[in-house]
């Protein structure tokens, strides 16, 4: 029960089982989110991503998407571009509750817990529809678990692009009783007037993110640092941080920060 195997004549296969949408939310012109059964089987770690996509003209098209649910809830949640002439999000914008939707069986990706060493304050820092994976890991309690502090920073270029600052801003308790007291979040607009403006790295740069948020400079001895943007984003975060002396962590080998590619092109 809960994934439809066969929805619509579509047969799953060995690399992706075939969900049923359940719900799809229009942010705006250019974002949308939507919701689908998960396989009794499906097993992921929060802030993994996984492929999804449809069927088209017999033939599957999908592309990586971060997970943007718990790893406890029953469904799955994705949040993702619509890029008009895009393969994918051109025809995946248009889905509606009861539609098939191809989702793979393996997820995998490097933001995860276990890329980091052990640490006192987590930031995660997202651009776009690369604040997907921190949904995840916030409605997880091993995350409250490791971390003092947890601080969701979302880059957009207009307040309208600011999807889901009503949970993130709302009481945390509703996402875990663990989160209260524990988690932060910090929305910056860059195209327009907001009350935080300024692209991610110039706020790190002049000091204001760190003022605003009223923490102390980024330490590689107590922060950990979560990275998921557009690659010039991932590449500047990267190089700022390497001047302060943080080292990139992977699964093999866990580091102060790890970062991956808000996925999704086409
Ligand atoms: P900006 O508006 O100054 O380009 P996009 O919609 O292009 O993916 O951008 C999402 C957010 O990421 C925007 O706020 C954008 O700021 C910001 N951004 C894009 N590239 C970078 C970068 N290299 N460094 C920091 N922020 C970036």
């Amino acid at each position: 029960e809960g994934s439809v195997q066969n929805a619509g004549g579509i047969q799953a296969t060995k690399t992706y089982s075939v969900e049923s949408v359940t719900s799809v939310h229009h942010w705006t012109d250019e974002l949308f989110s939507f919701r689908t059964t998960r396989d009794d089987n499906f097993d992921f770690v929060s802030g993994q991503f996984v492929m999804v996509g449809l069927m088209v003209d017999g033939q599957p098209i999908l592309r990586a998407y971060s997970i943007a649910s718990g790893i406890a809830e029953s469904e799955l949640e994705f949040f993702s571009v619509k890029v008009p002439n895009g393969p994918l999000t051109s025809r995946l914008q248009n889905v509606k509750a009861g539609d098939p939707v191809l989702v793979g069986r393996k997820p995998t990706g490097s933001l995860v817990l276990n890329a980091l060493k052990p640490g006192r304050r987590l930031y995660m820092l997202g651009t776009g529809t690369g604040l997907a994976p921190w949904l995840s890991l916030i409605r997880d309690p091993a995350v409250y678990s490791a971390f003092d502090e947890v601080i969701v920073i979302h880059s957009v270029r207009q307040t309208a692009d600011l999807a889901y600052r009503d949970v993130l801003e709302g009481d945390a308790t509703r996402i875990l009783p663990q989160s209260a007291g524990k988690l932060r979040y910090y929305p910056t607009v860059t195209r327009e007037d907001y009350r935080n403006t300024g692209r991610i790295t110039e706020l790190m740069k002049s000091g204001k993110l760190l003022s605003d948020l009223n923490v102390g400079a980024l330490d590689p001895k107590t922060d950990r640092i979560m990275i998921c943007g557009s690659p010039p984003f991932n590449t500047d975060v990267k190089a700022l941080l390497g001047e302060l002396g943080f080292a990139e962590g992977a699964l093999s080998a866990p580091g102060d920060f790890v970062l991956e590619k808000a996925f999704v092109e086409g």
